[in-house]
């Protein structure tokens, strides 16, 4: 067994499920490949705590990431801090020498992408990744599986989307995901998209045009001072996309939904394919349950399976247990430190987001941005 040494810039929520996934890395049966966290680094010291109560390998706790970047005891870093540090903290992880697992958006906006980008050219050494973990739970991972051996005949439409309710309650107090300066421009695109777009993109589907509905509901929050601060992002996004599927050579429409004020929801990720031989829905509010519609002539039947822990990295969970957001997490850290050894993956939708994948989705938020100003659909 491989030991990969990781550190963590950005102690906050992600950074404490990604170690907590690392934590149990026994429940993994056939990896060859284990992570070890080193370093920690985080703006307030308060975070700290948790990390060093939990873990007795770690050599390195510090304020600045350029320390921790320049760690002999380092070989992986998992970046998780708010989208306006992206593009220094990646950019200099990349530079480092490091290899990068770093959250969405990855870059504020287009132009840190590109920068992003362009360091990544000039370190092709550097094994880079983006976080998604949705695609990991049993039933995302069979239709992966239908779309690779093309069971769905010639797609009709996509719809996939994000649904939130956690910024539902106005007297919420505002925090750095409802300013533009830190979450960016995209606002709920930036922060929940490129979730939705990992399956359409590994299926290799690419957009082509979009059409973008933008809405800004609720426009002030209590700064937590006693005063009220404006909440400048976008809460909402609805976009259309004219798709084109390279395997069959058609066009199909794609609608995405990120919503941050989505009443009823918390955490809701689906996806839903039709095609002219299968269609196929999941859905993490019944995260459980895959739907599948295999038409052969004759009549059609929605059937509803119950997936168990069927994953894509084999794991001691009996295989009629349920499958869960920690388990999705490791199995994404999984992929990544798999790849990361072995540079190719199982299986395509085994594996996470590429940056030319992150590059894309760039593209088609910043479009949707000009299709909401000019009321227009706008090339990708
Ligand atoms: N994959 C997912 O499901 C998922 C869920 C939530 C957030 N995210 C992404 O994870 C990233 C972080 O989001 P979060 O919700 O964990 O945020 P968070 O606010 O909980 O944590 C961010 C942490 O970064 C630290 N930080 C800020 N500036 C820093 C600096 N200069 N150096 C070191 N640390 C610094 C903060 O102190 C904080 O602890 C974002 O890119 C977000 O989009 C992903």
């Amino acid at each position: 067994m491989k030991t990969i040494r990781f550190g963590i810039i950005g102690c906050g929520l992600m950074g404490r499920e990604l170690a907590s996934a690392a934590a149990r890395w026994c429940h993994l049966t056939e990896m060859d490949v284990r992570p070890e966290l080193t370093a920690i680094c985080n703006r307030s010291a308060g975070a700290f705590d948790w990390f060093t109560r939990n873990f007795d390998t770690i050599k390195l706790v510090t304020h600045d990431y350029r320390e921790l970047l320049a760690s002999p005891d380092v070989d992986v870093v998992y970046c998780a801090v708010p989208h306006h540090l992206h593009q220094e903290t990646y950019g200099a992880t990349i530079a480092a020498g490091k290899h990068l697992l770093g959250e969405k958006p990855f870059g504020i906006d287009k132009a840190a992408n590109d920068a992003i980008m362009a360091q990544l050219k000039a370190h092709p050494d550097c094994f880079v990744r983006c976080s998604s973990q949705f695609p990991f739970y049993p039933a995302a991972q069979r239709i992966g599986a239908m779309l690779e051996a093309r069971a769905f005949g010639r797609i009709l439409e996509y719809e996939s989307g994000f649904l939130h309710s956690s910024d539902l309650n106005p007297e919420k107090p505002i925090n750095w995901k409802r300013v533009i300066a830190t979450n960016g421009e995209y606002g709920c695109m930036g922060d929940l998209g490129m979730h939705i777009c990992h399956v359409a993109f590994r299926a290799g589907w690419q957009p082509r045009n979009v059409r973008a509905v933008l809405s800004k509901v609720v426009t002030q929050r209590p700064d937590g001072k006693g005063g009220l601060a404006a909440c400048e992002t976008w809460d909402n996004a609805t976009l259309l996309c004219e798709t084109h599927d390279p395997a069959t050579g058609s066009a199909f429409p794609w609608t995405l939904k990120t919503f941050r004020i989505a009443p009823g929801e918390t955490n809701t990720w689906y996806i839903s394919v039709k095609g002219t031989k299968a269609c196929a829905r999941f859905s993490t509010k019944n995260p459980r349950r895959l739907e599948l519609l295999v038409y052969a002539g004759g009549e059609q039947n929605w059937q509803q399976i119950d997936m168990g822990y069927q994953s894509a990295y084999k794991a001691i969970s009996g295989g009629i247990f349920e499958f869960g957001f920690g388990d999705a997490l490791q199995q994404m850290f999984a992929a990544y430190l798999w790849e990361l050894e072995h540079r190719q993956l199982p299986r395509p939708f085994a594996g996470c987001v590429t940056p030319e994948e992150v590059a894309l989705s760039h593209r088609l938020f910043t479009a949707a941005l000009e299709s909401q100003k000019r009321t227009a659909a706008v090339p990708v």
